[in-house]
């Protein structure tokens, strides 16, 4: 059967570390240091030069991590990453050109929203699971609470903002199934390839989001 969205976030639950890859040599080690730390999806954003043969040598060295490219803006991006071995893709908002783009490449696709309407025009392309952007702390949450009664059946994964103190609120929430976010793998320790404190993050993570309800 197909990969969908949703069975992604669930894989992800509680957290999807959200990647800025500078020096595409560290990703492998990184992605073993989240892996080690219990993470089993992530998601590697477009935004530095090398991102896509960072997306490559994560998805060839770990088969059994699902490796999602994020930060996608523009149409052929989609492509490129679908080429480069992404298992999913990302995007910060949603437009029916990269709807279409997501489309053609065949894809799972977590299309962002920030309102009720963008949230519409998401359902209206189809798509049920949903990138909340940028969360921001309780306003969000009370929000996400707000949007849960016309939205039935609608899953969101807040991120941008998500930080391991306001974490727990977003993910107790029936509709959110994981949220995303950069803190478990920040820039510096990254360069200093501070691999065990990476691992300590994801395991904290893990261990915050691990003994909340799922969703139903
Ligand atoms: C994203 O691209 O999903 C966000 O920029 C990540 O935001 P964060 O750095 O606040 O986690």
């Amino acid at each position: 059967m197909a990969l969908t969205m949703e069975a992604v976030l669930q894989r992800a639950r509680p957290v999807m570390p959200v990647l800025v890859i500078e020096d595409v040599g560290l990703a492998v080690d990184l992605a073993a240091a989240l892996q080690a730390g219990g993470v089993q999806v992530l998601e590697v954003t477009l935004r530095t030069h090398r991102a896509l043969e960072a997306v490559s040598a994560i998805s060839e060295a770990f088969p059994d991590l699902l490796v999602g490219a994020g930060t996608l803006i523009h149409t052929e991006q989609f492509l490129e990453a679908r080429d480069a071995g992404a298992h999913f893709v990302v995007s910060p908002g949603c437009t029916q050109r990269l709807a279409a783009a997501a489309e053609d490449a065949g894809l799972p696709y977590l299309p962002g929203v920030m309102t009720p309407s963008e949230v519409l025009q998401a359902l209206e392309y189809g798509y049920r699971s949903l990138k909340l952007f940028p969360a921001n702390g309780n306003a969000s949450v009370k929000m996400l609470k707000s949007l849960k009664g016309p939205f039935t059946g609608i899953r969101f994964c807040p991120t941008g903002g998500i930080t391991p103190d306001n974490l727990a609120g977003f993910l107790r929430l029936p509709n959110v199934t994981c949220v995303g976010g950069t803190w478990i793998a920040p820039d510096n320790l990254i360069r200093a390839r501070a691999w065990d404190q990476i691992t300590q993050l994801a395991r904290e993570a893990q261990l915050l989001g691990g003994d909340l309800e799922r969703p139903t």
